[in-house]
């Protein structure tokens, strides 16, 4: 039943009528959202909404139950105003997606916008409204398991990522019954908490906030997208949750962004830990007068804000400045003409062989092939025995990844399924090895039952390590699945080293020792330091976290049905010890290409393992022609930058031509490369076509510390266009007042 959008005018004059009759109680609890399960104590979320409605309700999945709630807030509740039903969808409702640093691999906005389109269809046919994505945090430090949420470490590549994702979940008709509200989180920083550890403080100076933390969420609200989640560390000793700089002046002020604000779980009530606010009192009016339109779980609203108003201390019209926003959404989505969902509606949705196609389609674009020494790869369907081994070959919840949805179970094609499924004929031995867990269990394991198993002991490790080995002693190949399990990456899912956890490299050492062809196939949310593979291993395919469909992909790309052409939306460090490391940085001294200065460390390189951009093919690229319109342009001025990308091999695939430029003086130092542009191109052998570039005010500003201002300097620049982030192909130009 679709319903015409209306216009703002309608909009507004329903939000009045619906405030006008509204107690103060139930203005308050259209500030609150709260847990429709796990919560806290306290009366269940009938109850509340029974009494005087609710915001929304999150952390349930269950269509019937949110037609049971939602009945009450709209029969029983005394204004009658929907809930707005909230959950987690990260990568995919039913069919799951590769995670969104796998996403972000593909260099394909088109892949990030259908992904979260099929999300977006599959979560609101359950009857969710509103989802907590995307994930926009910037992250340099691959230490933080959150890094796995977002987008990498460009702000450039995040951008388009952001745009596209908010696209995906929200179309362009907020009545569409076949989307979800967008919530771009989490404003802003958190992907630079100090040493990598979750939720540890954020220190960043203005100038890195507004040139590589904020445009991801400026390309957001660009794309339209409907609500904000602030984050829940201190900013620069401000906490982002109660951050007036943040929320008012930036978000609304500079920005214009009219939609709502909700906190990072519990962070209202957080402000307390966090040294900030005196009590409960304290930390509902100041988050509220910062510009906090929702408290996430933690009914600090609830208790506080209508005494709050009662005393004076707030006005009334502070709190409907608020509400306001979250009641325009809810008439905006069409909520009040349909408030329910046809309980039968998922099982048809999540049926539709579309949905499979978009995510094993999704994740062929999303690997990255790291090595693939003498051609190894791709592989000959007539191959006989062939072992696959590694904890993670047949592991559904390592293929689907971190952030599964609330309840959901995992129904992945392992790896070792894809490959069944790709030689019908070859009979294919499995051993999974000993087995990988954290060393200090994950906090929310409670709520993934799927993963609850008891431990290896150290004896039934060591048996499935010698059966491993039996197993790829009775190969001709040997495909080893290895990397980090669901668990860990994520939220609370920070790790000091970047290494294979457990005993895999052992293992791999040891089957790659008897001289048969290994290919290494990595499942992992996060770089990985895996430095002696990256000598030894002849073929690696990074194939991150990738979704239900993730084990044919594989296949897919193995036996060259599918030429691979991600490339890394990150930095892989040697060490985890090397992080935060990414390419954006500025120097001092000579570059690290100088032979008296070649390293930061003296016992390790400081170049990355893998450098940002970078991924094989089967096929090669070269790059020629590099053309800049003019030598010399006016600040305000554009110049165009056009490149000729030839597949110079023999089988079709993809390159990314990357464009990079370096201001090699200014107000500021500069980067030493900055991405400001790419294009993923498809071209047969033999093929070559021009890429152009446009780079003008936009690209070539920035937020200069030292004038406290946007500039754009009359200066120099070098450019290079290829494809990784140590692109050769060289020219120039210059910007005059
Ligand atoms: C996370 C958010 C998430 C929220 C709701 C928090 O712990 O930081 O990213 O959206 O929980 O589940």
């Amino acid at each position: 039943m679709r319903k015409t959008k209306k216009s703002e005018a309608e909009v507004a004059k329903q939000v009045n009528a619906l405030l006008e009759g509204m107690s103060l109680a139930e203005k308050v609890a259209q500030l609150a959202q709260i847990g429709g399960a796990a919560w806290n104590d306290g009366p269940g979320a009938g109850e509340i909404i029974r009494e005087q409605g609710a915001g929304s309700v999150l952390w349930l999945n269950d269509t019937a139950e949110f037609n049971r709630l939602q009945k009450i807030a709209m029969e029983e509740s005394p204004s009658g105003i929907p809930v707005l039903f909230a959950l987690d969808v990260i990568h995919g409702y039913r069919t799951i997606f590769p995670v969104p640093l796998a996403v972000a691999a593909s260099w394909d906005p088109a892949v990030a916008e259908r992904s979260q389109a099929v999300a977006a269809k599959e979560a609101r046919a359950a009857g969710i409204h509103w989802t907590f994505g995307p994930m926009l945090d910037i992250a340099r430090d691959a230490r933080w398991g959150r890094i796995v949420e977002g987008a990498g470490e460009d702000p450039c590549l995040g951008s388009a990522m952001a745009a596209a994702q908010v696209r995906g979940f929200q179309g362009d008709d907020p009545t569409d019954p076949q989307r979800v509200l967008a919530c771009a989180k989490h404003f802003a920083g958190y992907g630079a908490s100090e040493g990598g550890r979750d939720y540890d403080p954020v220190d960043l100076s203005e100038a890195q906030l507004r040139n590589v933390y904020f445009p991801p969420f400026q390309a957001a609200i660009k794309a339209g997208v409907g609500s904000f989640m602030s984050a829940y560390m201190d900013l620069n000793n401000v906490p982002a949750t109660s951050n007036r700089w943040l929320l008012q002046d930036v978000l609304r002020g500079e920005w214009g962004f009219d939609g709502f604000v909700v906190s990072d779980a519990f962070g209202v009530g957080n402000l307390l830990t966090q040294g900030f606010a005196k009590d409960g009192r304290d930390a509902a009016q100041r988050a509220l007068e910062a510009g906090l339109n929702m408290d996430m779980a933690s009914s600090v609203y609830l208790e506080n804000l209508a005494d709050l108003v009662e005393d004076g201390s707030l006005s009334l019209d502070q709190i409907d400045a608020m509400v306001r926003p979250i009641l325009a959404v809810k008439v905006r989505m069409g909520l009040f003409e349909n408030p329910y969902t046809d309980e039968t509606l998922l099982e048809k949705v999540a049926a539709e062989p579309e949905s499979r196609e978009a995510g094993r389609w999704a994740a062929q674009r999303s690997m990255v092939l790291l090595r693939n020494q003498d051609g190894l790869l791709p592989l000959s369907k007539t191959q006989q025995k062939i072992a696959v081994i590694g904890p993670l070959a047949d592991s559904m919840e390592a293929t689907e990844g971190s952030w599964m949805v609330f309840g959901h179970t995992p129904a992945a094609v392992t790896v070792l399924e894809g490959l069944r499924a790709k030689l019908p004929g070859t009979a294919i031995a499995y051993a999974p090895g000993p087995e990988i867990n954290r060393d200090v269990p994950h906090p929310f394991g409670e709520f993934n039952t799927s993963e609850r198993k008891p431990i290896q002991t150290p004896e039934e490790a060591e048996a499935a390590f010698q059966t491993a080995l039996e197993t790829a002693a009775g190969a001709e190949l040997v495909i080893m699945v290895l990397g980090e399990n669901a668990d860990m990456s994520g939220e609370f899912a920070s790790r000091g080293s970047l290494d294979l956890p457990g005993r895999q490299e052992e293992l791999l050492k040891a089957i790659s020792a008897m001289g048969k062809p290994v290919v290494l196939v990595l499942l992992n949310g996060r770089p990985l330091s895996i430095n002696w593979a990256a000598e030894h291993v002849p073929a690696i395919l990074e194939a991150w976290q990738p979704g239900s469909q993730g084990g044919h992909a594989v296949a897919d790309i193995l036996f060259g049905d599918v030429n691979p052409g991600g490339k890394l939306p990150v930095t892989f460090p040697r060490n985890g010890n090397h992080a935060p490391l990414y390419y954006a940085r500025t120097l001092t001294h000579l570059p690290e290409e100088s032979p008296r200065y070649r390293s930061r460390y003296w016992d390790s390189p400081t170049t990355p393992l893998y450098p940002f951009g970078f991924g094989l093919s089967y096929t090669t690229f070269a790059f020629s022609h590099l053309h800049v319109s003019a030598a010399q342009i006016k600040a305000g001025a554009s110049v165009t930058v056009s490149v000729d990308v030839t597949n110079t091999g023999q089988v079709a695939g993809d390159e990314v031509a990357q464009l990079y430029i370096h201001q090699k003086w200014g107000s500021d130092s500069r980067p030493r490369r900055e991405l400001k542009g790419f294009a993923r191109v498809t071209l047969q052998p033999g093929e070559s076509e021009t890429v152009t570039f446009s780079l003008g005010p936009d690209e070539l500003r920035y937020w200069s510390a030292s004038a406290g201002r946007w500039v754009q300097d009359a200066a120099t620049f070098d450019l290079w266009v290829g494809s990784d982030s140590t692109a050769t192909l060289q020219a120039g130009f210059e910007v005059v007042e």
